[in-house]
């Protein structure tokens, strides 16, 4: 089913995946919290990536690096230069864009310059979609069937579109912007003691190549694996947690030869394709995208997302990265040191070729939200329930007592939710009449409810109902936790659907 995003913002609220941060002071923008329920939903994304990328594989390696790295990192990553967004303001109300997220954005320019031969042109109307005009209009570029040599001059003629939030016509050239968040050290603010907050985590595993290669006794390939916080000073930060000022990343760098990386490329597009089936996500509302030679980032030789069918239209849930040598050959010339590898087979040193899957904890977590939420009519009566994986659903099982004022039904449910607390997040719950407690679990998306009432006093068994069928199951007590345990599988078999690039 097609759901709105404000549905999915509301239900967070409303159950405690989500809240806007600091929300009694009139929330801070892009920024959000996780409440009690979405934490363990976090959690749970995370883990069954680590499981996946670490723990079932035997040639990927796990680290966990600091925010703060030493600043000369992110001017051998290219990120101090490159790491920027085209950056338009509309002059009416003063909204601000990336002129690459405008929809039909197109710009027109007035070009001074001389040709290839040193003659000159003056007039040279040219278009251009999003782009900072100067970052494509330079010496080689190609118009009205002439490749320029000198650019004197580039005018800003105006945009094909107003500004989407009011309309009006006037909007700003577009200007690079840099999403750099930075920050001091000590107590002297100045360019000296200039640090990021780290923008990706990946740049904690090139420097570390050397280190987890050596201790870990590691050859071609293998990879470095790690989830943790980034940061970016996002322009428009937009559709709830998909795009936020800080987030956390689940990264690896494959480190291959030369060669074999088209194999390798291959596997890690189809490996991270086929996680987000494994984990339940509808095959047709997911699908790879090919980037534009004009999209790649600065480091990439070729990428492709692993898109979402999301509310507000398809977009990026991960990205499977080709990137060359070009951050180990970066971090070679910056530091000088040699992080080339002696390849035995063919007494060489050589520079490994990394392939990177890229993806996002809080919009994975955001696309399982979106994903699960299905309403439905059962019995008359309407029914929100999250059809999440046993494996991400918050809560695996709530033990809820039919007669709350009953001790004895009520110390058999919290010996049971002792036990079960053992395995797996559960909880007890006597809040409300049992309709309302099944409702309550069914929108958090708790796989399996599990009520005593008066006959289990009696038979020692309690009835197990599953959230997705509603089907019940008398289970005998001592078996509670040897039954569930067959459901709530945290490791799913894999998924290996070919995929087509
Ligand atoms: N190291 C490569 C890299 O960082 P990216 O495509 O910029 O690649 C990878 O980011 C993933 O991180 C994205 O696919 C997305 O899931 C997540 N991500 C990036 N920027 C984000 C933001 N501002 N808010 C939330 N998630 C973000």
């Amino acid at each position: 089913m097609t759901v709105k995003l404000d549905t999915i913002v509301s239900l967070c609220k409303r159950r405690g995946f989500l809240f806007q941060s600091s929300e009694i002071y009139g929330g801070m923008t892009a920024c959000y919290d996780y409440g009690p329920i979405g934490v363990e939903l976090k959690r749970n994304v995370r883990d069954a990536w680590w499981r996946a990328m670490v723990q079932e594989r035997d040639d990927i390696e796990g680290i966990e690096c600091s925010i703060l790295m030493h600043p000369e990192v992110w001017r051998a990553s290219g990120h101090v230069e490159n790491f920027t967004d085209p950056l338009i303001d509309c002059k009416s109300c003063k909204a601000r864009f990336r002129a690459d997220h405008v929809p039909n954005y197109r710009a027109n320019y007035r070009v001074t310059a001389t040709d290839e031969g040193g003659g000159k042109v003056e007039g040279l109307e040219v278009e251009l979609g999003g782009e900072v005009p100067s970052d494509r209009i330079r010496p080689g570029f190609e118009a009205d069937g002439r490749k320029l040599g000198q650019v004197e001059k580039i005018e800003f003629l105006g945009a094909s579109v107003g500004c989407p939030t009011c309309g009006n016509k006037e909007l700003t050239e577009p200007r690079l912007f840099n999403l750099l968040f930075r920050t001091h050290v000590g107590p002297i603010q100045d360019s000296a003691s200039t640090v990021f907050l780290r923008p990706e985590t990946a740049q904690g595993m090139f420097v570390n190549f050397e280190n987890v290669r050596a201790t870990m006794r590691r050859k071609l390939p293998f990879g470095i694996a790690q989830v943790g916080r980034s940061f970016r000073n996002e322009i428009t930060t937009r559709a709830f947690v998909f795009r936020t000022l800080e987030f956390e990343q689940m990264e690896m760098e494959y480190f291959c030869k030369d060669g074999t990386d088209d194999e390798w490329y291959r596997h890690w597009v189809s490996e991270r394709f086929n996680w987000y089936l494994r984990y339940g996500i509808q095959r047709e509302n997911l699908r790879l995208r090919k980037h534009g030679d004009d999209e790649l980032a600065h480091y990439s030789k070729r990428c492709y997302d692993v898109e979402y069918n999301f509310p507000m239209g398809w977009g990026e849930l991960e990205g499977i990265a080709h990137r060359g040598c070009y951050d180990l050959t970066q971090h070679m010339e910056c530091s000088g040191k040699d992080l080339k590898y002696f390849d035995q087979e063919s007494g060489e040193h050589i520079t490994p070729v990394v392939i990177e899957p890229a993806a996002g904890v809080d919009r994975a977590a955001l696309t399982f939200l979106i994903d699960a939420y299905h309403e439905e009519t059962v019995l008359d009566r309407p029914r929100v329930v999250l059809r999440l994986h046993p494996a991400l659903a918050p809560i695996k099982v709530a033990v809820l007592p039919l007669i709350k004022k009953r001790v004895e039904i009520v110390e058999i449910c919290r010996n049971l939710t002792a036990d079960l607390k053992a395995r797996w997040r559960a909880m007890y719950d006597d809040t409300a009449a049992i309709g309302k407690l099944y409702r309550r679990q069914d929108e958090i998306g708790t796989p399996f409810c599990v009520t005593v009432d008066v006959d289990s006093l009696e038979d020692h068994k309690a009835t197990v109902r599953d959230r997705d069928t509603m089907s019940q199951d008398r289970v005998e007590l001592d078996r509670m936790v040897e039954f569930l345990d067959d459901k709530v599988v945290l490791s799913p078999p894999k998924i290996e659907e070919a995929v087509d690039i």
